[in-house]
């Protein structure tokens, strides 16, 4: 079959060099992918957001199963503008707007956890009409002070305020317009102490399978300080998950949210990011999020063992009940190279040098492109390069190497990845 994946990011070079692997996958695109992903399938210079041009390559290139990487073109509505214009539509590897929503609105999301018991932060939902008693929320609670916009702001939309007078300064900031309509709504949280980690649910709607566990590492600075982005590092498995926390995650976080996806009648065929954090051996979810995490895909894929493509295309008819995830056992980690100035202003088009290949490493690109035959940074993040190893030392290890060996001007990346678990 011609499989389409959407986006440019690691994820996705990750998500084709798998599906590149399939016998089932005859073609594959990506629109509009980067300097990795040209490697395994055809580059469309379409942009992820532009409907219509993802509607002509499902026309033109006979696709019959697009796979969506980010989360905005999700939570736009892209399946069910696919759905109207194409007369046989692909299958479809994402939910519609009615279960993106669990991402596209951080005071729906936590609704829904409410409705269905899943265990989460305290919290209350207020828009400028209710800033009184926002405030007075405040107050109840005590330092450090959660902060979010409600809907999507490119991972920027949380702050974390350790004094009340800065918090209620920020929420009104937040009010007349910080975030765009994103923070017209705010949900104020109850600050969680503890270790975060995610899991990765695929769900058909009527059932589901768990995929690797990760970790990832959110800051820019070594020691998980600084300035948050996308994300600077990722490692699968993660040491403190044991047997008897994933039972936790499973009963009281993964059943009940398939519990509350089908209940709600939601369009879910995809993946369900759950970030959670580990509070002393109770488990809470801090969000939803309604695609792949980014790196932590470069971590958690490499270790499936399955074929992707026969899993993703039983979602079109909710067969996903005769797979079952294969996990191999090694561990992957992931460093991410970044351009000097991330997550803040930096330069782009510089000349990127690669070492030879080298067994048990994969270099995903993320932020790069393919200018005159020379390879280039195109982005804040540029390379995720993921390891893989029996030992999670060597694995980290080889990682850091391989990563000391690209070169590119004003390369910069975090060096203790993993450390804290060593
Ligand atoms: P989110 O976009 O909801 O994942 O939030 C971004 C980051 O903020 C999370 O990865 C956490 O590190 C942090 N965070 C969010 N909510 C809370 C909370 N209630 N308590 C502590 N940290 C939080
Ligand atoms: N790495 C976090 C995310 O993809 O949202």
């Amino acid at each position: 079959m011609n499989i389409l994946i959407i986006g440019s990011g690691g994820r996705e070079h990750t998500l084709s060099w798998k599906i590149s692997q399939s016998e089932l996958c005859d073609q594959l695109y990506i629109a509009p992918g980067n300097g990795g992903t040209s490697q395994h399938g055809e580059n469309i210079s379409i942009n992820a957001n532009d409907h219509e041009g993802i509607i002509q390559i499902i026309k033109d290139k006979n696709i019959e199963m697009i796979v969506v990487g980010p989360e905005v073109p999700l939570v736009a509505g892209l399946k069910a503008d696919i759905k109207d214009a194409v007369d046989h539509p692909p299958v479809f590897v994402g939910p519609g707007k009615s279960g993106a929503i669990l991402e596209g609105s951080k005071a729906y999301s936590k609704e829904f956890m409410k409705k269905y018991d899943v265990p989460t932060a305290a919290y209350g939902t207020f828009d400028a009409s209710t800033v009184d008693e926002a405030f007075a929320f405040l107050d109840s609670l005590s330092a450090p002070y959660v902060l979010k916009a409600d809907g999507l702001a490119a991972g920027k939309g949380v702050l974390i305020l350790d004094d009340i007078d800065e918090a209620k300064a920020e929420l009104k900031e937040m009010f007349s317009g910080k975030f765009g309509d994103a923070s017209t709504t705010v949900v104020i949280e109850e600050f969680l102490d503890g270790i975060e980690f995610s899991v990765f649910v695929l769900t058909d709607g009527k059932s589901y399978v768990v995929l690797p566990e990760a970790k990832d590492y959110k800051r820019i600075g070594e020691g998980d300080t600084g300035l948050n982005t996308g994300g600077m590092g990722a490692i699968s498995p993660v040491s403190f998950v044991d047997d008897a926390l994933m039972q936790q995650v499973t009963d009281k976080i993964i059943e009940p949210t398939v519990r509350g996806i089908q209940e709600e009648k939601m369009d879910y065929r995809g993946f369900v990011f759950i970030g959670l954090i580990n509070c002393g051996g109770t488990v809470k979810v801090i969000e939803y999020n309604c695609r792949l995490g980014d790196p932590e895909t470069e971590v958690v894929i490499p270790r499936v063992k399955n074929d992707l493509v026969p899993i993703l295309y039983s979602l079109g008819d909710q067969s996903l009940s005769n797979h079952k995830i294969e996990t191999i056992d090694d561990h992957a980690a992931t460093v991410m190279l970044v351009s000097g100035g991330y997550p803040g202003s930096y330069a782009k088009g510089k000349d990127i040098e690669l070492p030879d290949s080298h067994d048990g490493t994969i270099v995903f690109h993320a932020g790069t492109k393919i200018e005159d035959g020379q390879l280039q940074t195109n982005g804040g993040r540029v390379i995720a390069v993921t390891s893989m190893h029996a030992d999670f030392t060597d694995a980290v290890n080889q990682s850091m190497s391989i990563a000391n060996q690209i070169q590119f001007e004003g390369k910069y990346f975090r060096t203790d990845i993993g450390k804290d678990l060593l």
